[in-house]
């Protein structure tokens, strides 16, 4: 008997015979959707061929048709990020793999028509909603959207903390926050499979910046790196269960995160109990053995790598047993458990018409939850005593901006503002049509509103010394594969300050991708931060402007008053020419506000910060702990004239006695609520805090430990606001590395 057939005898003993089956459903049980995902992939897996296994675990780019001699068939949807052939006499369907930080993308280099589809708001823009379950909403309208486009496999989300303000990727991220990050990565990954198909969670880990991403090592202590950014993939993998994980392009404490054995391994596999599988960044493997060996299971595009290391040097290194058999077999397992476990193998996708109006109306929910008021000197907001507005920029007469890279998602209808930026890679840029200034219009019929595009800044001026009130819509493209300063491009900063000096009633909407400086806040009467918007991005920017909807976004990212506040003042590998290089990531753990708040830095707007149109009273919060676990519950009250949405936010930090010089920073983001208020409504919340957010993680006992002691939790309306606090003593406890782990 083959070994082949001996495993299958004694597995077919272990699992069919206790369950029961008879003889002939036990060839076939991987079809039988009543057994467990894992069950299902282990059968599966043994009733296939070698070849099958290798067919698998080998990807190619879904815009180009280089085939290996054994595909069976060319059939990707053309434009597409991936395409893995399906294995029908085992009913698998090929893996359709489409981009997803905004929505369906289409990569550029294919021929228009575009796949025309519906783009969220950025992640930033999701994670500044604090509000998980419309990040679920999202995540389920764009996953519907690939169900019916034919995609089974989509590539979002991203995770990585947003470590350099100036990175280009940080519109596709969720912010500087590992719990609120994944809080909403993990939701939209979760509204993703819902449709039945895999969601990504990527890039493992540490892409946080774009300049030497394919050459650059991201050095971080183990202890930091879990209380970090791995943090933020560990919850969300927790909460979401993304079938895939991708490797990111850059390497990590110098070896290539597509090679770590330590990333893939022991952290996501070994200590997080992991079971989907982990594709390759598109251009990120470097060997095949030492991949392999490592924990890659799928080389995701080989056409993009120097040369394919999966397929037939796999085969080969099978063979000679560099890489064990087991290794392939467990590759080919982890894919098959991911289609079980999301429903993509019983549920075959297929096009189908779209509803965009419905997609619409969920894009500008996200928007009108996710946009932040962050200066109001009274001017919002807009009220019909506004008799003549001048808006000027940013093509606000026909449109918003969206974000580019691989994520680019292309409207319906047409890109409202064709031929800018770069027309090849990562271009263009888009602007969906969806117009602030019609939107203005329609909402404020007893007013004139008028447009200038803002490109002579005197003529902007004398507009707006006319005018009631200006509005200046300012813009930052940004995008994969380009970091940016921190400075409005396009001479944006003078005209906002030509503008402002001309009009006192100045109000500046921002459309981008992380913070910006300010150099003219204090000119400007208003400042609203409306990230990328997505589809109904320009109904969302009218309806937060006039109020017909609260200011209800808060900043999942610290805006910082100089370059010189940053941890990294100058931007890692600027100079490096294409060579490799360190980031060296000293401040550990200590990302965004908490660096902030350990060197007592004031930002130009703290996180978590944001201004409602109304007022909120917060009282005193009472802390219960049972087997280590904090609920935290307090009452905020709406004290202000208006409906609003408050987002009181819980940090919790060591006072006496808890090892206070353990932690990275002096408190960290421990859990929040967000819920509409009537004026004078009283809602009672309940926070329940995950002990790791009072741990430290001792790489050397790899465990999370909490000292025990005296810890200060604190309730506030930002990180640098606390209006009321209370102390609570909490017992040490040791949590063993994998003891959180569910799936
Ligand atoms: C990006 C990934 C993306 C992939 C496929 C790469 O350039 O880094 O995020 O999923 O391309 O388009």
């Amino acid at each position: 008997m083959s070994s082949h057939a001996s495993r299958f005898l004694k597995w077919s003993l272990l699992f069919g015979l206790t369950l029961g089956v008879s003889a002939t459903a036990e060839t076939t049980l991987w079809r039988d959707p009543a057994q467990p995902a894992d069950v299902r992939a282990e059968a599966l897996v043994q009733a296939m061929t070698q070849d099958e296994k290798l067919q698998l675990v080998f990807g190619q780019f879904g815009s180009v048709q280089k085939r290996p001699a054994f595909y069976p068939a060319v059939e990707a949807r053309m434009g597409s990020a991936g395409y893995v052939p399906g294995i029908a006499r085992l009913g698998i369907p090929p893996q359709w793999i489409t981009d997803a930080g905004l929505g369906v993308a289409t990569q550029r280099q294919s021929a228009a028509p575009y796949r025309e589809r519906t783009a969220l708001p950025g992640s930033i823009a999701a994670a500044a909603s604090f509000d998980p379950a419309m990040a679920y909403r999202g995540g389920a309208m764009i996953g519907a959207e690939a169900r019916a486009s034919g995609f089974n496999v989509m590539l979002g989300g991203g995770i990585d903390l947003l470590r350099e303000p100036r990175g280009g990727r940080n519109f596709e991220y969720a912010g500087e926050d590992p719990l609120l990050a994944a809080s909403v990565v993990g939701a939209a990954i979760a509204g993703i499979q819902s449709n039945g198909i895999i969601s990504t969670i990527k890039h493992f880990a540490f892409n946080a910046q774009e300049t030497g991403r394919m050459v650059a090592s991201a050095d971080i202590a183990d202890s930091a790196a879990r209380m970090s950014d791995l943090l933020a993939f560990e919850l969300a993998i927790e909460k979401g269960k993304p079938g895939a994980a991708m490797c990111a392009y850059n390497r990590v404490n110098t070896v290539y995160a597509c090679e770590s054995d330590y990333l893939l391994t022991t952290v996501l596999k070994n200590d997080w109990r992991y079971r989907g599988y982990v594709m390759s960044d598109w251009g990120a493997v470097h060997s095949t053995e030492k991949a392999a060996n490592a924990g890659l299971d799928q080389e995701s595009a080989y056409t993009f790598d120097a040369k394919p290391f999966f397929g037939a040097p796999l085969r080969q290194a099978v063979i000679e047993g560099k890489v064990p058999q087991a290794r392939l077999d467990d590759m080919a397992r982890r894919i098959a458990y991911a289609m079980f476990a999301t429903g993509l193998y019983d549920n075959p996708v297929a096009e189908a018409p779209i509803d965009f109006e419905a997609s619409r109306k969920v894009a500008q929910a996200a928007a009108e939850g996710g946009i932040v008021l962050l200066k109001n000197a009274g001017v919002l907001p807009l009220t019909s005593s506004v008799k003549h507005i001048v808006v000027i920029g940013s093509h606000a007469d026909k449109g918003v901006m969206s974000g580019g890279g691989s994520s680019t998602v292309f409207p319906q209808g047409v890109n409202a503002v064709p031929g800018i930026g770069p027309q090849g890679w990562p271009g263009p840029v888009v602007f969906l049509p969806s117009s602030p200034l019609a939107a203005l219009k329609s909402a404020l019929p007893g007013a004139t509103v008028e447009y200038l595009d803002g490109a002579d800044a005197k003529a902007a001026a004398a507009a707006a010394a006319k005018a009631d009130l200006a509005i200046v819509f300012a813009s930052q493209w940004s995008t994969e594969d380009a970091d940016h300063d921190l400075n409005l491009p396009d001479g944006l900063d003078d005209l906002i300050a030509a503008v402002a000096a001309a009009n006192a009633k100045t109000v500046v909407v921002l459309q981008n991708g992380g913070p910006v400086l300010m150099p003219w806040l204090d000119k400007a009467a208003g400042v609203v931060e409306a990230w990328f918007p997505g589809a109904g991005g320009g109904e969302a920017i009218a309806r937060v402007l006039t109020g017909a909807v609260d200011a209800s976004g808060r900043l999942p990212v610290t805006f910082p008053a100089s370059l010189a506040q940053l941890a990294h003042p100058a931007l890692p590998g600027t100079d490096a020419n294409g060579k490799p290089f360190a980031i060296e990531y000293t401040e550990g753990a200590a990302v965004g506000y908490k660096w902030f708040a350990k060197n007592r830095s004031t930002p130009l707007f703290p996180f978590g910060f944001g201004l409602s149109y109304t007022h909120f009273s917060y009282g005193k919060p009472s802390v219960a702990t049972k087997d280590g676990r904090l609920t935290v519950t307090f009452d905020v009250t709406n004290t202000g004239k208006r409906a609003g949405a408050a987002v009181p936010q819980i940090y919790v930090g060591p006072a006496a006695g808890a090892d206070a010089a353990q932690w990275e920073a002096p408190f960290r983001l421990a859990g929040w609520g967000k819920a509409v208020l009537q004026p004078g409504e009283t809602r009672a919340f309940s926070v329940s805090v995950d002990p790791r957010l009072l741990a430290r993680f001792d790489s050397a006992a790899r465990a999370w430990t909490v000292s025990g002691g005296t810890y200060t939790v604190s309730l506030g309306a930002s990180a640098a606001d606390f209006r009321q606090t209370a102390s609570v003593h909490v017992d040490a406890a040791l949590y063993a590395v994998d003891s959180f782990a569910k799936q």
